[in-house]
């Protein structure tokens, strides 16, 4: 299979920022990590990160008209809980998304129990840190 993996705002500076919630790996270690389990499984993996909005929205409609891409994960950051830019963009593509965090975002602040992407993924995994996204792998690859 072929995945991509996107990061959204602030996700860049994971490992340094909030260590008590993120963790210290940062995002390069966590890159490091997804790509020896996908180079295991024999799959692909491609990365993308942007702090800007549109520019998420562009990687989905790029990955959709191209074709390129089996399914996404996605950890948007914050805009999971009021982009509804980002959520027509996944709701316009036909590539299957799983929305993914690492912390527990139903266990932290109110306003973090919300997403507005959830309901247009294929499924939504949280809470266990850089393994969110490997468990997200394997439930889009069965
Ligand atoms: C996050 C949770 C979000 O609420 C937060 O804004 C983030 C990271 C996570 O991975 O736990 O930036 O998506």
């Amino acid at each position: 299979m072929k995945f991509l993996v996107i990061n959204g705002v602030n996700l860049n500076l994971t490992g340094l920022r909030e260590q008590s919630v993120y963790g210290t790996e940062t995002l390069a270690d966590i890159h490091k990590k997804i790509a020896a389990f996908c180079e295991n499984a024999g799959d692909n993996v491609e990365f993308f990160q942007s702090n800007i909005e549109g520019e998420l929205v562009n990687k989905l409609h790029e990955a959709f008209l191209n074709k390129s891409f089996d399914a996404i994960v996605l950890n948007a950051g914050a805009f999971t809980h009021y982009s509804y830019a980002l959520r027509d963009a996944i709701a316009a593509i036909d590539i299957p998304v799983a929305e993914v965090h690492m912390s527990n975002v139903h266990a932290r602040e109110a306003f973090r129990n919300t997403s507005v992407l959830s309901s247009v993924c294929k499924g939504v995994i949280c809470g266990f840190g850089a393994n969110s996204y490997i468990a997200a792998m394997v439930a889009l690859k069965q």
